[in-house]
């Protein structure tokens, strides 16, 4: 069984992982074993040597996602799952986590500021105009973030504190779809780790601190019921998104955990950001849940049908060892 890990700039995730799986296959006398994934040019008529891979990457270059979705076609178990990772964007799972019941800031998506290239008024003549800012504002409230609809690495991420302010930075933001969302005075704030829609790991977090101080080595204890309430909502949440790496970030007013981004399928695992003690349950829930999917049979797809390809893996598989213990 092989494991291959697709990777981009990173390197202390992805090698740690890589040591950690060939290190536990040998302790426990598996066939498995794990690597870095090797592609050229990729034919349609064949699948890539892996019985799982993990995806870092496929976010950034177009040529990774749709290599990845051949290989869920021709049987390779993907993670995190290509095609619902393209058909996602924050502010549909702003809105499907609210419908669930999970508390989330107010939320309105805008009109892109500039007609995306080669369309022309009319191509977006369905729009009002002028907006009715006033209710926007009202709903939201100010300040609040205006964000892009489907965003990373707190690219384009701003702060307004009146329609001044705010109309300053939309008019900067061209053709990314943007998104107005309530101001959470938070607190504190929590990024959550969640492997295999099962396994949660809270971490401590001051967004405010500088970039590499952010994860708190000794925060304080987080109450019980809060604790609970997180770790429901983070399986709500990839469950029902089904991601098997995500983290879930909340931010929290009156002890109510908002859920503020939870779009990050290659989550930051690097050392040096997410403090070694973080590192090491990443490193080792992965490492042994990716030998649990590679262990997995994989699926006799028969029917070419779209929807296949996005049903969560822990429903369409049955695990070798699960099998066995049935029969
Ligand atoms: N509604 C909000 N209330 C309070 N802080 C927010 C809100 N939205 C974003 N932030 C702050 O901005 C940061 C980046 O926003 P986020 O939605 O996580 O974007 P990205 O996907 O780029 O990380 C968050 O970590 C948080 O500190
Ligand atoms: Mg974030």
């Amino acid at each position: 069984m092989k494991i291959g890990i697709l990777r981009g700039q990173e390197n202390s995730f992805p090698n740690a992982l890589i040591g950690r799986i060939n290190e536990k296959a040998k302790r426990q006398k598996q066939d498995i074993s794990a690597e870095f994934v090797v592609l050229g040019a990729t034919r349609m008529d064949a699948g890539p040597p892996y019985d799982v891979i993990l995806d870092r990457i496929s976010q950034d270059i177009d040529y990774y996602r749709t290599y990845l979705k051949n290989a869920v076609l021709h049987g390779t178990m993907v993670i995190n799952n290509p095609f619902w990772w393209s058909a996602d964007d924050k502010y549909f799972n702003y809105a499907l986590a609210n419908k669930m019941g999970i508390a989330i800031p107010k939320t309105v998506v805008l009109p892109q500021n500039t007609h995306p290239e080669g369309t022309t008024t009319d191509s977006m003549r369905n729009l009002m105009y002028p907006l009715n800012w006033d209710e926007v504002f009202e709903y939201v409230g100010l300040p609040a973030f205006l964000k892009p609809h489907s965003g990373g690495g707190w690219k384009m991420v701003y702060k307004v504190h009146s329609p001044d302010d705010f109309f300053y930075k939309y008019n900067q933001t061209g053709t990314t779809c943007m998104v107005l969302q309530e101001n959470i005075e938070f607190e504190e704030y929590y990024r959550c780790y969640c492997v295999g829609q099962k396994h949660t790991h809270i971490m401590a977090y001051d967004p405010r601190l500088p970039f590499g101080q952010c994860y708190l080595t000794d925060p304080p204890p987080i109450s019980a019921k809060l604790k609970k309430r997180m770790e429901g909502d983070i399986l709500k949440i990839c469950k029902a998104l089904g991601y098997d790496l995500n983290t879930v970030e909340f931010a929290i007013r009156d002890g109510v955990p908002y859920a503020i981004d939870y779009l990050n399928p290659a989550p930051d695992a690097d050392y040096n950001s997410v403090t070694p003690a973080n590192f090491e349950w990443i490193v080792e829930t992965t490492a042994d849940y990716l030998i649990d999917c590679a262990l997995r049979k994989p699926d006799v797809i028969k029917k070419y049908h779209w929807a296949t390809y996005l049903k969560p893996r822990t429903l369409s598989r049955t695990s070798k060892t699960a099998g066995a213990k049935t029969q």
